[in-house]
């Protein structure tokens, strides 16, 4: 009997080796780490690194990333970005959407007001496929939700463009990422340091301009989490009173019975 024990502690040790290797050779890779401002219980975005993120976001990603939920007035609203309204307003009017029928019948375009959604870059999804060498580039306003790892793995993805190990052959147009799935990526990196100027005068490295971009996208993803962190905080402070009302109430309650010895 004691052998059959000694047996099924060795097997159990044994096969808790072969999974923990099998997963150690897998491609998954721990992701890159940042201490970001939001993640925290009282967190909140960083606001100047929110409206750098947005720049980047503009200049660089959207040549091919849509953002279709968000809307130009979402730019000035509480908890966002926060530029003003007059900063959101000028911001709209560089997009020109398709607006109409006009009293012709025809449609005309027009500059983009607050009231408008994010401008495609692309027509379709297949225009957008057939343009980037077969693979989707994903709407990003919920990409942050959507992935495991978060604002970390966006972050990671952004940070890990490298020379693919020896042995590894890639096709045209694939890159070797260290943090995306199988490790390859259709997607060139997309940063290079200072390819955008930062009117706050930031330095625009590629680490900076990632961190910015990714807050900026947890914000898309995320808009009302400032205002989520501030309610959990009343919440706690409410609970917390109750209790101590509740408690006392109860001792005042108890103390008319008598207690029997
Ligand atoms: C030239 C077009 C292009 C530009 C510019 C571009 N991307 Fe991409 N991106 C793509 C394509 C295409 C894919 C899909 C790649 C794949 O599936 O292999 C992609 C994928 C991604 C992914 C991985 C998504 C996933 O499925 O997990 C992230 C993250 C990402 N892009 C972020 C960005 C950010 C941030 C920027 C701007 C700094 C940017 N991209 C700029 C074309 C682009």
């Amino acid at each position: 009997m004691k052998n059959f024990f000694k047996l099924i502690k060795f097997l159990i040790l044994i096969s808790s080796l072969i999974i923990s290797n099998v997963y150690a050779a897998g491609e998954k890779q721990d992701l890159l780490k940042v201490d970001w401002s939001f993640k925290s219980f009282f967190g909140k975005f960083d606001r100047a690194s929110l409206q750098r993120g947005y720049q980047v976001y503009s200049e660089v990603c959207a040549s091919c990333h849509s953002l279709k939920h968000l809307s130009y007035r979402n730019l000035a609203e509480k908890g966002g970005p926060e530029f003003t309204e007059l900063e959101a307003k000028a911001i709209a009017s560089n997009f020109e959407v398709t607006d109409g029928p006009n009293s012709d019948g025809e449609m005309f375009e027009r500059p983009a007001k607050l009231s408008d959604k994010f401008v495609m870059p692309y027509a379709n999804t297949q225009e957008a496929i057939a343009a980037n060498g077969g693979a989707y580039p994903p709407d990003m306003s919920v990409l942050v939700k959507a992935r495991g790892g978060g604002a970390n793995y966006i972050y990671s993805v952004l940070m890990g463009y490298e020379d693919p190990p020896a042995g590894v052959e890639l096709d045209d147009g694939v890159y070797y990422n260290k943090y995306m799935y199988g490790n390859k990526i259709k997607m060139a990196s997309p940063l290079d340091d200072d390819i955008v100027e930062y009117a706050d005068g930031t330095r625009a490295t590629v680490d900076q301009m990632a961190r910015d971009v990714t807050t900026f996208l947890q914000w898309t993803a995320e808009p009302h989490l400032e205002t989520r962190h501030k309610m959990g905080f009343r919440v706690i402070i409410y609970l917390i009173v109750l209790t101590i009302l509740v408690y006392f109430s109860m001792k005042k309650i108890w103390s008319r019975i008598e207690t029997k010895v």
